[in-house]
């Protein structure tokens, strides 16, 4: 993929490098990240909270149902300490699921409210204060980690045929009552799912409210409301050696294509559900280990055939799963990157860092953005067409070059004078502060949902 993306840009060596470099501080700071908010959120952690970490990694980390579908599998469990014994290239072997095709037509939406143009509001928005959301990441607090400029929190999306509901966050714990609400995926993913706690905690008093952090599954608990939000760390989707949330940070990526069980145990409890993966596709070919693989052979595979592979075993898991009636299910597209500012002003050598305003032209595509992915999904979701919906913030997340945290989050690692000296060198560019984007991608979701 890298390759392609290269012949069409020119991209010199250099930068490539660059690029690289950016996305292994992206990685390994989101590692520290996120021992360091395991650590705050479990201070005060008893053991018993301990013991059933311990109990559901034990119970999910050994699907005995793999049994009869593969009698050969001693159910050896992918960890990060897991290794290929050698490695062949990827065959072209698919997992053959039986995925049954959906028919139904799509719901044909009178507005398409991914299409639309940001608007300044600064009236109706921040929805909230970075301040007072006691659930902010210090990786997404922009603000607090000395960023000057405000104007980033007060963009309203405007979709160009409707308008998005007016913000009631009492009206939204309304339907969320009595129901689990989970995101599962990256830290992107992550980032929406605290812009919805940040979004919707202050109503709730904060005796009536809680999160249990649980390892792979952190919950939020609205007692009145009888309601949970929850994340699910899942990079891959598919069982993975990165599934620890807090040692991932590996040389190498080793999937099982054919196996989602692991993550699949949690997902079938939530009434909501809310998908993503990308950015971990597109670090470099993928090590496949086939759950019938009984002599550690891997395949490697490139990024986007790796994806397909896992979407392909997400999407049969939905199919034969997901009840319309009862869970709801959605997938949010790529979060767009903005490593290159030439890609939207010619001449300049830059990135993300020290923008302000978004992007004006309604065409624009930045090469973060993989069209072949965007199709691959496409596919794969039009045969889940009445089970699953997609969150398309792609192009609408593009125009906001200005959204990122750059050097405006907590880094772990201290800063040399030569990085300080020229911050775009560490600027992170991947993620959103908050308030900001994300909050829209929710209120986006909740059109849906409401
Ligand atoms: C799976 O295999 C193990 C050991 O071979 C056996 O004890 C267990 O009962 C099997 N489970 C199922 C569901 O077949
Ligand atoms: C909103 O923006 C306008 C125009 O930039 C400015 O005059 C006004 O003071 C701002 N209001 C608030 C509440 O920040
Ligand atoms: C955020 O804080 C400002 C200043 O303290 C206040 O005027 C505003 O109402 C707050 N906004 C929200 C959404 O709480
Ligand atoms: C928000 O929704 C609640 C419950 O539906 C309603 O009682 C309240 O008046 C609404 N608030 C606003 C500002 O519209
Ligand atoms: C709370 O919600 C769960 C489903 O998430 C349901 O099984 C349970 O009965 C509810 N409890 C109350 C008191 O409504
Ligand atoms: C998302 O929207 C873009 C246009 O903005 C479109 O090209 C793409 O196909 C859409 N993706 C999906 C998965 O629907």
């Amino acid at each position: 993929m890298i390759q392609r993306w290269h012949k069409k840009t020119q991209l010199p060596l250099l930068a490539l490098v660059f690029f690289l470099f950016v996305l292994c501080t992206i990685f390994i700071n989101e590692r520290r990240f996120q021992e360091i908010h395991r650590k705050e959120i479990r201070k005060g952690d008893d053991v018993a909270t301990r013991n059933d970490v311990k109990k559901t990694f034990s119970s999910t980390s050994t699907p005995s149902s793999l049994n009869s579908s593969h009698p050969k599998d001693r159910s050896v469990v992918l960890d990060r300490f897991s290794t290929c014994k050698s490695t062949v290239k990827y065959s072209g072997k698919k997992a053959g699921w039986d995925i049954h095709f959906d028919k139904q037509e799509e719901r044909k939406d009178s507005c398409d409210v991914f299409s639309g143009r940001w608007v300044f509001d600064n009236t109706s928005y921040p929805l909230y204060n970075e301040s007072d959301c006691p659930y902010m990441s210090d990786q997404l607090a922009c603000l607090k980690h000395g960023r000057p400029d405000l104007g980033y929190q007060y963009w309203r999306w405007q979709p160009h045929g409707c308008n998005l509901k007016r913000w009631n966050a009492t009206e939204i714990w309304d339907k969320l009552r009595g129901k689990r609400l989970m995101f599962v995926g990256d830290s992107l993913n992550r980032g929406q799912w605290i812009s919805m706690l940040c979004l919707l905690q202050s109503v709730i008093p904060a005796e009536k409210k809680s999160i249990t952090p649980n390892a792979p599954l952190t919950i939020f608990r609205a007692e009145e409301y009888n309601a949970t939000i929850e994340f699910q760390w899942a990079p891959l989707l598919v069982e993975s050696n990165s599934d620890d949330p807090v040692n991932h940070r590996l040389d190498e990526r080793i999937m099982r294509p054919d196996s989602v069980l692991r993550h699949a145990s949690e997902w079938k409890h939530a009434d909501i559900l809310i998908f993503n993966s990308y950015l971990w596709w597109r670090q470099g070919p993928v090590k496949l280990l086939w759950s019938t693989e009984e002599n550690g052979v891997c395949e490697e595979a490139q990024g986007l055939e790796a994806m397909e592979l896992a979407m392909d075993a997400w999407a049969d898991w939905i199919g034969s799963n997901v009840d319309p009636l009862k869970q709801k299910v959605f997938f949010v597209t790529m979060s767009p990157t903005h490593l290159w500012s030439r890609e939207w002003e010619a001449g300049t050598n830059g990135n993300c860092y020290s923008e302000k305003s978004p992007i004006e032209d309604e065409k624009y595509w930045g090469s973060g953005s993989d069209l072949d992915t965007m199709r691959m999904v496409e596919n794969v979701v039009s045969w889940l067409k009445s089970k699953v919906s997609v969150i398309n913030i792609t192009q609408l997340s593009e125009y906001r070059k200005d959204g990122h945290p750059s050097v405006y989050r907590k880094f772990w690692e201290a800063r040399t004078d030569e990085e300080l000296a020229n911050p775009m060198s560490y600027s992170d560019c991947i993620h959103w502060c908050l308030p900001g984007v994300p909050d829209v991608w929710n209120q986006l979701l909740l059109h849906f949902l409401l």
